[in-house]
């Protein structure tokens, strides 16, 4: 069970979304595999390789040296590294807690990287380091996105890439979020039914502790993106070749649910079949999205955006 926080940290980080972040994700670092059903096998392998592939393409690898930025417990920059498209890794995060669990589950692995505490707004790198910056699911938490971008391609070589992936959009975390708020209610009413509570409910205590953190969600969660509007960001930062994508509009309908649910109810009730059904629904929605509603749903309305970029070269001239 994650360290409770107090009803002082939380007043003191209301102002505060840096602070917010590292005490929300230090809370979360210890149990945030389970709750988001992160594992380090080909399930999540080719989901970390398929959203880079989506909009980056296989152009480069293995690359060389990379760095993830809010690596969170190192779902993506491991599982990508597993699936052969880097080398090297380094990894930071804002919240001390999250570096921990990436180092840690990166010498499960056996294989170390280096890990940094580290604001992705000042990235405690040189000029020039890397070939590879990868962040997911972190520009939505970062107040000033323009600049977290300008430092990914100030410690990029010259023609390194940059790839986010994992970005709620602004009209698909509006419906995302509904049906979360929805399943969550229905879901922790009904397991509370005389009939039901002994063997569904998740305990009073852990639904209290969880409550209270999701007060600071309010405060991490800082932006929600238009998919022009984030390619021009980048641009400004100074990237070049800039391209966005996106992905999962069903997937997101059902997802959202679905991992509610789970962290709704008491967990263990949940065999391999309900694992099982979670996944193989989401895969065939996915397939779904990708392969025929993109074709005609306008790509704002999907659930995530991923974001690409590269660092100029310069010129003879220049
Ligand atoms: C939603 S979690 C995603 C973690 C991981 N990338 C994943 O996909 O599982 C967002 C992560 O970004 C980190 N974060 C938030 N603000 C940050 C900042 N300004 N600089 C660096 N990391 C930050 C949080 O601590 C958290 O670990």
């Amino acid at each position: 069970m994650a360290p409770e926080l107090s009803a002082e940290q939380i007043r003191a980080a209301w102002d505060d979304p840096k602070l917010a972040n590292v005490l929300y994700h230090d809370w979360e670092a210890s149990t945030y595999d389970a709750k988001w059903s992160i594992s380090y096998d080909d399930r999540c392998i080719s989901y970390a390789r398929d959203r880079f592939v989506h909009v980056a393409g296989r152009d480069g690898w293995p690359y060389a040296k990379a760095l993830e930025i809010g690596c969170g417990t190192g779902f993506f920059l491991l599982n990508l590294r597993q699936a052969g498209v880097l080398d090297g890794g380094h990894v930071t995060d804002i919240s001390p807690g999250m570096v921990e669990a990436a180092v840690r589950n990166a010498d499960r692995l056996g294989a170390p990287v280096e890990g940094r505490v580290a604001d992705a707004e000042s990235i405690p790198y040189d000029d020039d380091t890397f070939d590879l910056v990868v962040g997911h699911a972190v520009l939505h938490h970062i107040p000033d996105v323009q600049l977290a971008i300008a430092e990914a391609l100030r410690v990029l070589r010259p023609g390194g890439r940059f790839v986010f992936a994992g970005e709620p959009t602004r009209r698909g975390d509006y419906v995302a979020r509904r049906l979360s708020r929805l399943t969550w209610e229905a879901t922790t009413r009904v397991s509370q039914l005389p009939l039901l509570r002994d063997r569904w409910a998740r305990p009073r205590e852990e639904l209290e502790a969880s409550s209270r953190a999701a007060a600071l969600e309010a405060v991490v969660d800082l932006h929600t993106f238009d998919p022009t509007q984030l390619a021009r960001l980048a641009v400004r930062a100074g990237a070049v070749d800039v391209r966005t994508v996106t992905e999962e509009l069903t997937a997101s309908w059902f997802g959202w649910p679905v991992r509610t649910f789970e962290y709704a109810v008491n967990a263990q009730r949940l065999g391999w079949r309900y694992a099982t059904f979670a996944y193989r629904g989401w895969l065939a929605l996915s397939a779904l999205d990708e392969k025929v509603l993109a074709r005609v749903v306008p790509p704002e309305l999907f659930y995530n955006v991923c974001l690409t970029g590269t660092k100029p070269t310069p010129t003879p001239d220049s």
